[in-house]
């Protein structure tokens, strides 16, 4: 969602905050700004709606910009108030600016207050509520630590606060809940950003802002203050992302290039947890004696949930549930501390729903354990265990890589979990784990390189307005997926539909002309697939049929197109359809002129519940 970036040093500020800026994009905007301290005492603000070449053309009017040394950047993704300028961030008020990443829940009360103390108002953001209660507290006391400290008090709900007051040109200030936050110090200056990609290139390593702490960045370096004054900084960490991993590297769009790397990243992930070919993870063997495992998650991490329980069920017999974490908590669900195992599933692991879920499990006791992406990330740190998938930085909204990593990790802890309660022999898990160490990455390399044909089959799917996947067993699970990825990147309607649910009722806007794209991997309901094809072919659809090689020679129907999945292991062939189901998405996308990498209204991170 938002991001933050600020700079202070001996070089030019809004190379920095732009530079910063671009490499926040990912994470989906609709206006951005920028605020620097000026030579002569002014602080100069500029903002627009839109994408960041809008705010570079408004830069280009102040040439004046180009001297400051200090200052802060925004990229907004809207919550309160339209994507305009108005209400775009920095927030200015009469003695400082602020750029703000999260929600402030008590503004409405707060927005009241102020007013009738003549405060008047002109964004329709909480953001500005919040910037003025800085404002009020730095009047009172002078003190840029207290006051930020102070507001924190007044507070509900979740921030990242980067501020540039405008008496102290020379420095920044910050402090977050709920919010991440990175700070670091190098040769060339002092950065704040939300996320690692705004830092890489100018520092090796930064540290994640602790809660509570408010942190001053200037040419000097960096101190951090607690209530009682000067606090020791945070630890640092190593960055190991990479410039290039932040780059497109040759592909149209990053979405192309984290489906092109899902070989790579499913050796690295399926490396991670196995020793002596069985699944092997840094976990206390009492995890696996939990009876029953609830799988929490959002999007596309919530699909990798819906075949980690079909894998848990089916390979170790144990109960499974997958939640989708918006909806949990107000279930008031019933948990048994005693008995289960909570598994987070983010790629970011920021996700607010999510951390919203872990922290109510936790408060109920239930041991939580976290697979998530993004090291360090607050999921991460939270859960009382980790898993990281190895995929590498994934900047495409659209989840591709992190999904299929995801997948592998369940598969490897149902393979475990299978062992441990004797449902699988050694041999037979061995086996399963051979197929995914060393068939599975050749396998999605081999539908890889089938790429031209898939995007030729889009060219049908992008004509369509609306459409339907279907699929049964592991097939419905991954159609929820192939759907979702469609849905986001093309802004074409589609449903996932278990197939044999379809004349249950959907199959009434199955009409001449309609896709239908059925999914086959699970050979024991082929025939149950086969017939339900048929239904839809008989009343006019065009079905894309991603099958099996044995399956594709029983598929020769009239407006039936087959895509068939290279010979592959049973549990391999989900990795492989899905993959499908990416390439389906990402070329109607293009065929439609859609803007992949940040499709309309989406984040990548949702830090926002
Ligand atoms: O970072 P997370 O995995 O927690 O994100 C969860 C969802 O927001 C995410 O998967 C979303 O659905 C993707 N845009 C789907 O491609």
């Amino acid at each position: 969602m938002c991001g933050i970036i600020g700079y202070v040093g001996a070089e030019a500020a809004i190379e920095h905050l732009t530079e910063g800026l671009e490499r926040l994009a990912y994470r989906g905007y609709d206006s951005a700004g920028v605020a620097v301290a000026l030579d002569g005492g002014d602080v100069l603000t500029v903002k627009a709606g839109g994408r960041l070449e809008a705010l570079r053309a408004r830069l280009r009017e102040h040439p004046e910009a180009a001297a400051a040394h200090c200052g802060i950047g925004h990229t907004r993704w809207a919550t309160h108030g339209r994507p305009t300028e108005r209400n775009a961030h920095p927030h200015t008020t009469a003695h400082l600016s602020l750029v703000h990443n999260g929600i402030i829940e008590n503004e409405a009360e707060w927005r009241e207050r102020l007013a009738a103390e003549g405060v008047e108002l002109c964004s329709e953001t909480d953001t500005e509520v919040a910037a003025w209660l800085i404002d009020r507290a730095y009047t009172a006391s002078g003190d840029p630590i207290g006051a930020l400290l102070e507001t924190a008090r007044l507070l509900r709900g979740s921030f990242a606060f980067a501020v540039l007051f405008h008496d102290r040109p020379d420095a920044l200030y910050a402090m977050r809940r709920d919010s991440p936050l990175l700070v670091a110090h190098g040769e060339g200056g002092a950065w704040l950003a939300s996320d690692m990609p705004a830092l890489l290139g100018h520092v090796r390593r930064c540290m994640r802002l602790p809660e509570g702490m408010v942190v001053r960045l200037g040419c000097d370096g960096v101190s951090c203050f607690g209530h009682g004054g000067e606090v020791a900084p945070p630890p640092t960490e190593e960055i190991t992302q990479t410039v290039e991993q932040a780059q497109r590297g040759g592909y149209a769009h990053f979405m192309q290039k984290e489906i092109g790397e899902q070989p790579e990243a499913l050796r690295r992930t399926v490396g991670r947890y196995v020793r002596d070919n069985l699944p092997c993870f840094p976990l206390p063997d009492s995890l696996f004696r939990r009876r029953r495992v609830r799988l929490i998650a959002c999007g596309t991490a919530m699909h990798a949930g819906l075949l980690g329980r079909r894998m848990l069920e089916r390979l170790a017999r144990l109960p499974a549930e997958v939640e989708i974490a918006s909806e949990f908590r107000y279930r008031n669900p019933i948990l048994a501390p005693d008995e289960e195992l909570c598994i987070l599933l983010s790629q970011s692991g920021e996700t607010a729903d999510t951390l919203a879920a872990l922290r109510h499990v936790k408060a109920f006791g239930v041991p939580t354990l976290a697979i998530v992406n993004a090291v360090g990330s607050t999921i991460a740190v939270e859960a009382d265990h980790v898993l990281y998938t190895p995929a590498g930085p994934e900047i495409a909204v659209a989840s591709t890589k992190a999904y299929s990593v995801q997948c592998a990790v369940l598969l490897l802890l149902a393979l475990r979990f299978a062992l441990l309660r004797g449902e699988m022999g050694e041999d037979e898990v061995r086996a399963a784990v051979a197929a995914l160490a060393e068939e599975l990455p050749t396998v999605i390399e081999e539908v890889l390189t089938g790429e031209a044909r898939v995007a030729e089959l889009a060219r049908e799917i992008a004509r369509a307005e609306h459409l339907f996947f279907i699929g049964r067993g592991v097939d419905a699970d991954i159609c929820s997926e192939g759907s979702l990825k469609l849905k986001e990147i093309s802004y074409i309607h589609s449903e996932a539909y278990p197939a044999g649910e379809l004349k249950h009722g959907t199959l009434s806007l199955v009409v001449e002309g309609v896709p239908v794209v059925a999914v086959m991997t699970e050979d024991v309901l082929c025939d149950k697939m086969l017939s339900a094809v048929r239904e839809v072919a008989a009343r006019g659809a065009r079905v894309l049929a991603v099958v099996t090689a044995e399956i594709a020679s029983h598929m020769a129907m009239d407006g039936v197109a087959v895509l068939a999945l290279p010979k592959a292991e049973r549990l391999v062939l989900p990795f492989a359809a899905v993959v499908v189901l990416q390439l389906l998405a990402y070329h109607a996308a293009v065929v439609r002129g859609c803007d992949v990498d940040r499709p309309r209204n989406l984040a990548k991170a949702v830090t926002v519940e």
